[in-house]
């Protein structure tokens, strides 16, 4: 390769990598404000002198992520450790603590992995509904042992991280008709991002209708005729996490359509009566193309 294309090559995965990761540089972190028992703590910078009580978790903790690109710097999350080095068995341990027991409030521990996460996936953290009602980072994650092959998360099962404090979601997933979580074909983390964002109800795309439409690309037309709540909203026909009635219906057959329509203009139609249009598939017997047709005479969706 030529020599100043390859620089610009370098200079290219540099970029991609950072926009890629979101990883920021850390920040200075006035430790003391965060926690006073570290007024007067100074950093110790040499992961040797932890090893004699630690070497579990140092251990551990090398296998991860953090461990390889902060080099065993735990004062990167857990503060200058001087006076606990000092002092090993003075309680509470001068340090940031992350455990329940923590005397840190939620927005005091996500500060510090904010000095180098508030980008990337974690951009819209700040202000975000997980944010707002004060879970903490490692409620989900778990940093000095990998858990799971993702990410660091608590578990390897990511419905059961969500499950653990949404729990109508976890009977809706074992609904007859649900998405496919349980399964292991897709996450939680497929249509939410846990961290914020700028959509609402933490979705990964703008609105219902496009995360839907990146797995269903067919149901996004554009058709001939249009179905109005097809275009609108994809949720006002499914549940979008799981129903006993088949196909993630809110509603079961014609009791769903005729939520929105009267019988229709059907004294004209043929084999049509309001009894058999309420059995079976109901209404979808007839109109079987409800997401829209392109059909010139589908104008009722009939074909
Ligand atoms: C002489 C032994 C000893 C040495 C050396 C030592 N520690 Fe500790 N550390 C302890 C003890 C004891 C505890 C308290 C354990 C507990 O509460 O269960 C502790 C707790 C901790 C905690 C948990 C604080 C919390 O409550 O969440 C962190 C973090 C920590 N040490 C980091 C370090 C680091 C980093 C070093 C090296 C710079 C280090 N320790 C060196 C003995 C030691
Ligand atoms: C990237 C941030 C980060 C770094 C770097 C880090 N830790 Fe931790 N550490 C945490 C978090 C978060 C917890 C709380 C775990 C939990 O959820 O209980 C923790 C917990 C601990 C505990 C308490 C164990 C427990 O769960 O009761 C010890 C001891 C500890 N860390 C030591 C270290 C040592 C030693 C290093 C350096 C080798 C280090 N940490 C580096 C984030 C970090
Ligand atoms: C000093 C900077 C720094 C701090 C502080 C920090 N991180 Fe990280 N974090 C990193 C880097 C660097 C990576 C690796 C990025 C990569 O290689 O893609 C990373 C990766 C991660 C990952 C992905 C791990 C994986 O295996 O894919 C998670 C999750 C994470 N950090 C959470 C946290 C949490 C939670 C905290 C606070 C307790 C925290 N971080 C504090 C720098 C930091
Ligand atoms: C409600 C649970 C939850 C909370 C709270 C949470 N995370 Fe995550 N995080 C996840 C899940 C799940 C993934 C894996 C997403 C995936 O792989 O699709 C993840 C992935 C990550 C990653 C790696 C991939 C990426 O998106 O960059 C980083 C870094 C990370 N989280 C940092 C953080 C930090 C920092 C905080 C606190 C400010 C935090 N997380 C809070 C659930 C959570
Ligand atoms: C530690 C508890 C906890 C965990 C774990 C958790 N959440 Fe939440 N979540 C909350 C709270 C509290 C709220 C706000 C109150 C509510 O709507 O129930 C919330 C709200 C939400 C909302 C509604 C957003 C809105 O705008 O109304 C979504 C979506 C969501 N969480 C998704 C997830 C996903 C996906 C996961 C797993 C990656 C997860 N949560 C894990 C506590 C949690
Ligand atoms: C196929 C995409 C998809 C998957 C997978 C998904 N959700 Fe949702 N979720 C949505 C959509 C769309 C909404 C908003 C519209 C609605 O309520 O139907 C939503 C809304 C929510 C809400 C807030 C409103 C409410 O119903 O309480 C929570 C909490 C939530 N989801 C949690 C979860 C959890 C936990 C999981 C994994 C077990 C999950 N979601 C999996 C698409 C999804
Ligand atoms: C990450 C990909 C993905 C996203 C995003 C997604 N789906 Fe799905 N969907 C699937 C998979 C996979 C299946 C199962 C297909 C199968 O088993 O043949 C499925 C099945 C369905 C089914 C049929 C269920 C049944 O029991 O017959 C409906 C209805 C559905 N999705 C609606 C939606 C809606 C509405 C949204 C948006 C809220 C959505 N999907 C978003 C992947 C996705
Ligand atoms: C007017 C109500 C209605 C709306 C709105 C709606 N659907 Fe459906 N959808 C249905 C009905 C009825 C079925 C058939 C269920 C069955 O098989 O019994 C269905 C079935 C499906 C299926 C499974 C069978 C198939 O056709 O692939 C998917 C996937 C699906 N819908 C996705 C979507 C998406 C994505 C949107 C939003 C763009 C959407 N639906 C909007 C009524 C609706
Ligand atoms: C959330 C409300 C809603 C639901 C549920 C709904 N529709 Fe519709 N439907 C509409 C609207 C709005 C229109 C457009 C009416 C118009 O243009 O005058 C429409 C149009 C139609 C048309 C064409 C009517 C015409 O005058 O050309 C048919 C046929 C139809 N819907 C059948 C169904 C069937 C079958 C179901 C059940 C699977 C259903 N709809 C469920 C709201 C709904
Ligand atoms: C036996 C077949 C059949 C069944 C079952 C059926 N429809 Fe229809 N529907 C039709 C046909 C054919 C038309 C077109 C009539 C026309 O163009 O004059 C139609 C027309 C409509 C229209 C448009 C009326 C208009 O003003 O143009 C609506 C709305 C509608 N149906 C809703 C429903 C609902 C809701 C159900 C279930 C309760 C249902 N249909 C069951 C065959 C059926």
């Amino acid at each position: 390769m030529n020599r100043r294309f390859y620089k610009l090559w370098l200079l290219i995965t540099a970029i991609a990598f950072l926009l890629q990761t979101g990883v920021t540089q850390a920040k200075d972190v006035d430790w003391a404000a965060l926690n006073p028992d570290l007024v007067g703590a100074d950093l110790v910078e040499d992961t040797s002198e932890c090893l004699e009580c630690h070497e579990e978790y140092i251990k551990s903790y090398a296998k991860t992520k953090h461990g390889r690109r902060l080099s065993g710097d735990c004062e990167a999350c857990h503060g200058p450790m001087s006076k606990h080095i000092d002092s090993p068995n003075l309680k509470p341990v001068p340090a940031i603590s992350y455990k329940p027991t923590s005397r840190l409030s939620s927005d005091q521990k996500n500060s510090v992995c904010l000095q180098c996460h508030e980008g990337g996936g974690q951009m819209y953290w700040q202000g975000g509904v997980h944010e707002a009602n004060k879970v903490s980072c490692n409620s989900c994650h778990y940093l000095m042992e990998r858990n799971s092959d993702r990410s660091l998360t608590i578990r390897e099962d990511m419905a059961t991280i969500c499950t653990g404090c949404h729990v109508e979601k976890r009977g809706q997933m074992l609904k007859s008709s649900h998405m496919p979580v349980r399964e292991g074909k897709m996450g939680c983390s497929d249509c939410h991002n846990p961290h914020g964002s700028y959509a609402p109800q933490l979705l990964r795309a703008a609105t219902v209708n496009e995360t839907c439409y990146q797995c269903h690309p067919e149901k996004r037309g554009p058709f001939l005729w249009e179905h109005a709540p097809v275009r609108d909203d994809c949720s006002s026909c499914h549940d979008s996490h799981g129903s006993n009635n088949p196909g993630m219906l809110r509603n079961k057959g014609a009791f769903l359509c005729m939520s929105c329509h009267q019988y229709g203009e059907h004294s004209n139609v043929p084999g049509y009566n309001r009894a058999s249009a309420t059995v079976g598939q109901g209404c979808i017997n007839c109109h079987n193309r409800v997401h829209g047709s392109n059909h010139p005479s589908g104008a009722k969706f009939t074909r």
